[in-house]
């Protein structure tokens, strides 16, 4: 049976801007995210605290929190942290929920954060341990969960260990990411049914995070529904994509996912009206058209 309801967690203004070739000024950013709050989420993943180097497209955090300090606090605004320093500056920053980030393939993840998977689990552990002691929630990201742009086919196996030792660490939830948006559906069945069945990982703690890089996005968050998941990352737009993923394109659109969650009865509490408007909003920025298809769709008429 599906979930009545789905938490949507909206990431475009991470892992949207974070591929954007287009350098969007600070205060865009805190407008297109402001617009977004005004469409009712619960979570926005609003920047990251990574290296400027790495991303130098989100080398604004600080300043793009300090644009948001007014946001009612049942807003959950999360940022993506890969170390303690990250995990300082978030802190610093004012943040409350932090997301770190890992993949279940070694190359992958050398590529993205410099480490192996081991080594970056290793440095997650003092993150968690600051992290508890300041009472700030921790999501979990695994990255190509499904297929990896260096490695091609991944061993739900890894999936699994990379799970339980990242909850086993404290982290409250994981992101199930398809990172170069290679999955199908019979995939997702696979690779839940191992994490709830063999795992034992309560239904509760699993989020995906599915790229629509050739069109299967929307189909995988069905069969994730039908296994029983409630928490879907998208983005506004389509937006996003990885640029240490050779081929990631954006993320599924969030547009797109609340035209399908509400046409099958199943409330989000997001107003996709208002998403539309902060796509409309960020469109103006960047320097091509937002893939989403409702979007399309909704600004042809
Ligand atoms: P490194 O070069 O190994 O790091 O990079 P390092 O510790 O040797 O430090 C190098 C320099 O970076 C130093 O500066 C550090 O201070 C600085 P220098 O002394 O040379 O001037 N540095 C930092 N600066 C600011 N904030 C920090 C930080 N850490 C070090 N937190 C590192 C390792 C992890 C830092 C780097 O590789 C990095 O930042 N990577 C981030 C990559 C990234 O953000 N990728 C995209 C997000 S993941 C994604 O999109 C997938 C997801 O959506 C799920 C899915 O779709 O699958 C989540
Ligand atoms: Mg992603």
């Amino acid at each position: 049976t599906l979930p009545r309801q789905v938490r949507v967690v909206e990431v475009g203004p991470r892992d949207g801007l974070q591929n954007e070739k287009v350098r969007v000024p600070t205060e865009q950013k805190i407008h297109f995210i402001r617009l977004l709050a005004e469409a009712g989420y619960s979570e926005i993943e609003v920047t990251s605290f990574v290296s400027p180097r790495a991303i130098p497209q989100l080398s604004d955090a600080s300043e793009v929190m300090t644009g948001l300090r007014d946001l009612p606090a049942a807003l959950r605004l999360t940022a993506l942290v890969p170390n303690l320093k990250g995990m300082e500056r978030a802190l610093a920053a004012g943040l409350r929920s932090v997301a770190v980030f890992t993949a279940a393939s070694d190359s992958f993840t050398r590529h993205n954060i410099n480490a192996t998977v081991a080594e970056s689990l290793a440095q997650f552990r003092p993150v968690l341990a600051l992290a508890q002691r300041e009472g700030v929630r921790v999501r979990g990201y695994i990255s190509t969960v499904f297929g990896c742009p260096y490695e091609g086919r991944v061993d739900p196996r890894r999936v699994l260990a990379v799970a339980l030792e990242l909850l086993e660490m404290g982290v409250a939830e994981l992101s199930l990411g398809d990172t170069i948006g290679v999955a199908t559906p019979n995939q997702v069945v696979e690779v839940l049914d191992l994490l709830l069945n063999e795992g034992g990982i309560p239904l509760e703690r699993l989020a995906v995070h599915f790229h629509d890089t050739r069109g299967t996005a929307l189909a995988n968050v069905l069969a994730a529904l039908q296994m029983g998941v409630s928490c879907v990352d998208s983005s506004a737009g389509g937006l996003g994509g990885c640029p240490y993923a050779p081929g990631a394109s954006g993320n599924l659109a969030t547009e797109d996912l609340l035209y399908l969650l509400h046409g099958m009865g199943i409330e989000t509490g997001v107003s996709l009206e208002q998403v539309v408007r902060a796509t409309r909003f960020i469109a103006t920025v960047l320097d091509h058209p937002p893939t989403s298809k409702y979007y399309l769709a909704a600004t042809a008429q």
